[in-house]
């Protein structure tokens, strides 16, 4: 399964997993493929002190990171705004709605001083340092999501040996990202969890792998076993970036409600709703995407404030849920399609080792359809 790219980084395995539990991007790397850190949801403060746990464990192997890098949000036009201007763009009508849809369901209000969770945080003046220090660590790779990589950001991965990665959903995405001069290219279809498009991964990977050769592509949204990365290996793709199947592993740090949701849902029991963070995200179907998708209830607003907006009735939700049904119900959480076959709960170095067994018995099974 060796393919230039995986050489390029000393990757045992084209596998490159996007996660937010450092435990997970620890044993993918000791497992032979490459952990990607995601720091959406990290303080810069709290930040090093993950890179360097991370960095203790894994020696001299390669690690990457990834952030969010949206070109369009609220105020983008004119670099963003400040906190209380966010604050006073949230309509009173949205923070009722949530009023009445948490105490429809019985959640209790936060205790006093109970922890809310750091603000997201968007535009490039804000997130700017967070790059540099991130830059300061021996990472591997750097990825951007929602927006092309900034040329000073892919200035400094070529002077620092760092390969640049960008995810897109369309093919003109993938265009931008190459004349940006990303080095990398993440094709993430519509099966995908988080922010996804509307194409799916079987017919976007062969158009991007196409339309930005030689500039190598990882295959991303719905593959979670040997068979998905074989095919997204046979669409030309030089390995995957998978987010959904890490969130049932005995590592991950999944909310425990949520991930014996995900370990009973099937395939159709995800939607793509704007609801968590603004900007249309696959998430697994609760009694909180309904509300937001009932036309009589208000439309969730642009990134940064529905996630400004929804962080403290998210920690209220996650805070009950172990022993509140209405709070059990609200729940969820991002993932994609292929929820539908995480059905056991089960170590991420066996994840990695059914990957390379399926990818094996796969190439098997297919050379046997090739006449002597
Ligand atoms: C829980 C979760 C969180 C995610 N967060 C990010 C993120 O912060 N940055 C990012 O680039 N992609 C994020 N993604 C998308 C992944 O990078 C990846 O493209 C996607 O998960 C691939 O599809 P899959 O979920 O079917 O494996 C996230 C996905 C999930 C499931």
């Amino acid at each position: 399964m060796r393919t230039p790219l995986a050489e390029e980084l000393g990757l045992e395995f084209p596998i490159f997993a996007l996660t937010h539990c450092r435990d997970v991007v620890v044993e993918v790397c000791r497992a032979g493929g490459m952990g990607v850190f995601g720091v959406a949801a990290h303080s810069a403060g709290g930040l090093e002190a993950e890179l360097r746990w991370i960095e203790e464990r894994i020696g001299d192997r390669p690690y990457g990171v990834d952030l969010l890098l949206p070109t369009k949000f609220a105020g983008s036009d004119r670099g963003g705004f400040d906190a209380s201007q966010l604050d006073a763009l949230i309509p009173e009508t949205h923070r009722k709605f949530l009023d009445d849809l948490l105490s429809q369901h019985g959640v209790p209000p936060l205790p006093e001083g109970a922890a809310v969770g750091d603000a997201f945080s968007v535009g490039l003046d804000s997130q700017r340092d967070v790059i540099e220090m991130l830059f300061e660590h021996p990472i591997s790779l750097i990825a951007s999501a929602l927006g092309p990589p900034p040329g000073w950001m892919i200035e400094t991965g070529r002077s620092k040996g760092v390969k640049v990665a960008a995810l897109a959903g369309t093919v003109e995405h993938a265009r931008r990202h190459a004349e940006a001069g990303a080095d990398i290219v993440v094709a993430q279809g519509y099966e995908a969890g988080g922010h996804t498009g509307t194409v799916s991964t079987m017919v976007l990977v062969p158009e991007v792998v196409d339309a930005i050769d030689p500039i190598p592509v990882l295959a991303a949204g719905g593959i979670g076993n040997g068979r998905q990365l074989t095919a997204s290996l046979a669409l030309g793709a030089q390995g995957v970036w998978c987010g959904s199947v890490w969130l049932t592993t005995e590592e991950a740090e999944t909310h425990p409600v949520v991930k014996e949701k995900f370990l009973a849902a099937g395939s159709s029991d995800t939607v793509r709703s704007r609801s968590l963070t603004g900007k249309p995200a696959r998430q697994l179907r609760s009694a909180w995407t309904d509300a937001w998708e009932d036309a009589a209830n208000p439309d969730p607003l642009p990134m940064p404030l529905q996630p400004r907006l929804t962080r403290e009735y998210q920690a209220r939700i996650n805070r009950t849920a172990h022993n509140n049904e209405g709070a059990r119900q609200l729940a969820n959480y991002f993932v994609g399609q292929i929820v539908g076959s995480m059905n056991h709960v089960k170590s991420v170095r066996s994840v990695m080792e059914e990957f390379a067994v399926e990818y094996a018995d796969t190439m098997e099974r297919l050379d046997g359809f090739t006449p002597e």
